[in-house]
């Protein structure tokens, strides 16, 4: 039970690593503050955690790269618990495109939802981490923030810059107890980009046999693995660990 009353604050939490993440949490004793901007699913999990894991759930429906959302979630997060022990900052979006046939409007989008959330949230919850002696923040980068993805230029750039923002933060505060890590997941089962434009078994049957091709372990990522790696970098067996890339991608970028 490595998270035995800590306090963990986890966004995009509906999603596949959101919610892979926030069971890991939970089934080791974590109190949760769980955010996503689909209400109904984020309700639903945190009704499955507390009946499952027992666990004490904040919920909150709402734009993480919007700064009165983020103030208001930090708030309600501290008069309900008191104190955020960890931050997963794991809300994103992966629209495809190259620099030229990417609407400005999609690249302002994702550098807003990837990365201006995780800086958002980040600054406004360090203070109480502070107050509290210490604290650890995940954010989830991608094999994208340091190989370039080709066709997802504006995702690439949002998560090579999530990566740096990872590492400023933790050389920032090293010296007030904060960790600051990032996961670097290579391609997962249920892939973003894909969602959007694989709509038949034939085309997920393409997509399977790509991956068999290109990655070594021959399949793609659980969601899981990945949430396994976040606990680590989120719990004290990661003490001396701070601002690293965890690569999980199967050999991919060997
Ligand atoms: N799936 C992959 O193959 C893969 C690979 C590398 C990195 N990642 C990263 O992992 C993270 C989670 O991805 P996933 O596969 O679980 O995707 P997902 O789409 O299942 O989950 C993302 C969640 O973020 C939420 N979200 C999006 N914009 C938001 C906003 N502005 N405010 C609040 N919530 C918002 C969505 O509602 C969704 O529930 C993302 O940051 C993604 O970039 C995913």
């Amino acid at each position: 039970m490595r998270f035995q009353s800590k306090v963990v604050l986890i966004t995009g939490a509906a999603g596949g690593l959101g919610e892979a993440s926030t069971r890991r949490f939970a089934s080791e004793g974590a109190n949760l503050i769980l955010t996503d901007l689909d209400q109904e699913k984020v309700e639903t999990l945190a009704a499955k955690c507390r009946a499952e894991y027992g666990s004490t759930v904040l919920t909150s429906a709402g734009d993480v790269s919007e700064e009165t959302v983020v103030n208001g979630l930090v708030q309600a997060g501290l008069e309900a618990f008191g104190r955020i022990d960890i931050l997963f900052n794991n809300a994103g979006i992966n629209p495809t495109g190259n620099v030229v046939d990417t609407p400005l409007a999609v690249w302002d989008l994702t550098m807003k939802v990837n990365l201006r959330s995780a800086f958002l949230m980040t600054s406004r919850v360090i203070p109480s981490m502070i107050e509290a002696g210490g604290g650890v923040i995940v954010n989830t980068a991608s094999i994208a923030s340091f190989k370039a993805s080709t066709n997802e230029a504006a995702y690439s750039v949002s998560k090579a810059a999530l990566l740096q923002l990872t590492k400023v933060t933790a050389r920032d505060f090293a010296d007030l107890n904060i960790r600051v890590n990032a996961v670097c997941p290579g391609i997962l089962e249920n892939f973003m980009a894909d969602r959007k434009v694989i709509s038949s078994e034939e085309m997920m049957a393409e997509r399977r046999a790509r991956v068999r091709e290109i990655v070594p372990f021959k399949r793609e990522g659980r969601y899981e693995e990945i949430a396994n790696l976040v606990a680590f970098l989120a719990c004290d067996e990661s003490s001396y660990v701070t601002g690293a890339a965890f690569t999980a991608d199967g050999g991919l970028t060997v």
